[in-house]
């Protein structure tokens, strides 16, 4: 944590959940935080607590979906802070429906906030780090549910696949152009944050029962957003790639997604994890 000391953190949603635990966290250990987010209320009242705890912080609207707003923020925080030591590329949200029942523009928006968002957050920030030549760390946050299938969140499921994916292809770019960038894929388990709350639906009912059980286990098993930072910063600061909240839970789903591929099996979930989820296959 020592090396992060003193830098600076950009980190996207931190005005809620796990992007906030990470901003306070990374203002703790003495960096100094881009508070970024698109509801700049919630980014203003998380850079307020960090300031009245003595830290630094500067809260800044961005929409990770639009790469102009993306580029805005880099700007804008090379401006006032110079160099950026890390960037967790965090924004992220829910959407639940049968695939063929969300709206393209539903679609779309999940895909650009969740993939694309990841991707702008890279092009803009990355070509200023690797020029700057000093250690810097990259951070995607994928999802233990980047590792395995869940039905009606299909939107979601698939673009922490990608985060996964991206973070993977993106180290060994690192290294090729052996730039002194860390890559790390963050993949959270259960975390108390606003993301079910917020999660877009379909109008049909298993999807909103879905949506609310998701919620209401969230609630109920999730760790807090600073719990969940205060597991991730030392991970990322000692330059691992699978960065974890539930050690044991990242293990059991890898372990259930190798196992899965090797047998070349047809997809499938087990009863209770459906049946916890609300949901039933083929009426059983
Ligand atoms: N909560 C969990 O259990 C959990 C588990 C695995 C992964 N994750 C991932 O963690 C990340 C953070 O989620 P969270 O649970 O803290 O959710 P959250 O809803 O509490 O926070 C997400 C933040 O992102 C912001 N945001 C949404 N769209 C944006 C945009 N276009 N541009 C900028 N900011 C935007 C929201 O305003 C919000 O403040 C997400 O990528 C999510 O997929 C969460």
């Amino acid at each position: 944590m020592e090396d992060l000391r003193g830098g600076v953190a950009v980190i996207t949603g931190a005005g809620s959940g796990i992007g906030e635990g990470l901003a306070r966290v990374a203002a703790e250990q003495g960096m100094k935080v881009v508070v970024a987010d698109i509801a700049l209320d919630r980014a203003d009242s998380v850079a307020n607590a960090i300031a009245e705890q003595g830290g630094e912080a500067l809260a800044v609207k961005v929409d990770v979906s639009d790469p102009q707003s993306i580029e805005a923020l880099a700007a804008t925080v090379h401006d006032h802070w110079g160099d950026v030591t890390l960037l967790v590329n965090n924004a992220g949200v829910e959407t639940l429906g049968f695939s063929w029942e969300l709206s393209a523009q539903q679609w779309e928006k999940t895909l650009n906030i969740n993939i694309h968002g990841a991707i702008h957050g890279v092009r803009a920030f990355a070509p200023r780090m690797i020029a700057a030549g000093k250690p810097a760390w990259i951070a995607n946050t994928a999802s233990i549910g980047g590792l395995g299938m869940m039905p009606i969140q299909t939107s979601y499921i698939l673009s922490k696949h990608a985060m996964i994916s991206f973070s993977e292809c993106l180290f060994l770019e690192m290294q090729i152009k052996q730039a002194p960038i860390t890559v790390s894929a963050i993949l959270p388990g259960p975390v108390a944050t606003r993301i079910f709350e917020d999660g877009g639906t379909t109008t049909d009912t298993s999807s909103e029962q879905h949506r609310v059980m998701m919620n209401t286990m969230l609630e109920a098993d999730g760790i807090s957003g600073y719990e969940a930072a205060q597991r991730i910063l030392p991970q990322l600061a000692a330059g691992d790639f699978w960065v974890s909240t539930h050690p044991d839970i990242t293990r059991e789903f890898a372990a259930g997604r190798a196992a899965h591929l090797s047998a070349l099996a047809k997809p499938a979930l087990p009863e209770e994890v459906l049946r916890g989820m609300g949901l039933s296959v083929n009426g059983k």
